[in-house]
């Protein structure tokens, strides 16, 4: 019943992501991309097409009614990239997933409940499932059908959302380390060092804010950087160039270091003048690769040190408690795909039923201008007006039966 949803997709889960670029749409403005998917659509006799492209998945999904011919891969491939040259068309043949039916619906579901995701439970790919609905319905490629799925899609995936926790634990390692700064009960007016302005440290800078830490000094090399976090953070911060680390006499009761630096640079000489005689034990956050901080540095002072490693593992095993949550997440999916068997199955009817008026109109005027024509020519006008009345009476009862039937099978 289902067989008219199709899906063809390529993923992190069969390509390297260098890859997916192969099945992308080639267009250089959003007017082309629209060309684009509607010559797709029309090329194919799709009654509705959806295109979803992301950093590691590009994903068309297809309502396209019957079966399709075995070639019909290689023409959708050749179709969606011309460039295509034979050696990649052959190597995209060999990893492309092609799915029909249920199996179309469930991996959509998978996807939109990030199941499918490289990181499980990052809800942003039903973001970005949504806009693509969205933006392919304004350019009138989806149609009735996919309507139909991806309303089912959003309210399962919503559904995952809300009753696993799937999504609950943090996989970032930013958000890891916000994680840590918030459980050392450090005062919202502690004093923050944040060494470095690149994007990591952006990205902690915007935690801080939403977590009302102020009191932050920005140190970076190029102080333009530093002077735009430090207005990122907002009133009580402040920016320095980096060459001005050594000579800072005001103390600290964290640091958040994140330079690109290939070697630890941070030694016990230089955190000895950052402690200004501070004999306390002190938070360090470390997110670089090599870590800012010397191991020695680490090893003489009394601080409590979190660094990307200890974050990967937390993260490692966060990501482990989502995966475990999986099962539980199809369950509710399976439940949500066995009612869209009779959710498509009403709307179908109701379709079938939209044509019903017409046809009753059809069969009323072609009897009363062709077969009963005579006749009705030979009646006295009372008796035609009356006549026609009573045909009226009947259009309506014949559609509004029906009709209403209809509506209580979909019910
Ligand atoms: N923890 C993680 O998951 C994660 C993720 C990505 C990166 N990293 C690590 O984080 C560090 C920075 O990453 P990012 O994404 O923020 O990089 P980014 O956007 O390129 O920023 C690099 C930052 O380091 C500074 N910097 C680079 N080389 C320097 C040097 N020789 N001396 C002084 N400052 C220097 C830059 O200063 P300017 O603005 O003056 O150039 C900038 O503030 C790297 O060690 C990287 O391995 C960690």
């Amino acid at each position: 019943m289902l067989q008219n949803y199709k899906i063809v997709t390529l993923t992190h889960k069969q390509a390297p992501l260098s890859e997916l670029g192969q099945l992308m749409v080639q267009y250089d403005s959003e007017q082309e991309l629209r060309e684009a998917l509607q010559a797709l659509k029309s090329a194919f006799g799709m009654d509705g097409l959806l295109y979803l492209s992301t950093c590691n998945r590009v994903t068309f999904l297809i309502d396209l009614p019957g079966h399709v011919s075995p070639d019909f891969l290689e023409r959708f491939c050749k179709q969606v990239n011309p460039q295509l040259e034979a050696s990649q068309c052959a190597n995209l043949m060999a990893k492309l997933v092609f799915l029909e039916g249920e199996e179309a619906l469930r991996h959509l579901f998978e996807v939109a409940a990030s199941i499918d995701s490289m990181v499980i439970g990052e809800r942003e790919i039903l973001r970005q499932l949504r806009e693509a609905y969205d933006r392919c319905t304004n350019w009138n490629l989806t149609g009735d059908n996919i309507r139909l799925a991806m309303k089912t899609t959003v309210e399962a995936a919503k559904e995952v959302y809300a009753k696993t926790r799937i999504g609950e634990k943090p996989i970032s390692i930013v958000s890891l380390a916000i994680q840590q700064l918030l459980e050392s009960k450090l005062s919202r007016s502690a004093r923050i060092l944040l060494i470095g302005a690149g994007q990591t440290n952006t990205l902690v800078a915007k935690f801080l804010k939403k977590h009302d830490f102020t009191n932050v000094v920005v140190f970076n090399r190029s102080i333009e950087k530093a002077e735009r976090l430090s207005e990122l953070l907002g009133e009580g911060a402040r920016a320095l160039a980096l060459d001005r680390l050594a000579s800072y006499s005001e103390g600290f009761d964290a640091i958040i270091t994140c330079t690109g630096h290939t070697q630890s640079w941070i030694d016990s000489e230089l955190y000895t003048q950052l402690l200004r005689g501070g004999e306390e034990q002190k938070l360090v956050i470390d997110l670089a690769v090599p870590n800012n901080l010397t191991e020695a540095t680490r090893a003489q002072f009394p601080i409590h040190y979190i660094d990307v490693e200890h974050l990967r593992s937390i993260a490692r095993e966060n990501l482990a408690f989502r995966e475990r949550e999986v099962t539980q997440a199809r369950k509710l999916l399976t439940t949500q795909l066995y009612d869209f068997h009779s959710t498509y199955q009403h709307r179908s009817i109701i379709r079938a039923m939209h044509r019903v008026p017409e046809a009753i109109k059809a069969v009323k005027s072609h009897a009363m201008n062709e077969v009963f024509a005579k006749e009705l020519r030979d009646l006295n006008p009372e008796s035609r007006q009356l006549l026609e009345r009573m045909m009226d009476y009947m259009e309506r009862r014949c559609i509004s039966i029906p009709m209403q039937a209809a509506k209580e099978v979909a019910q």
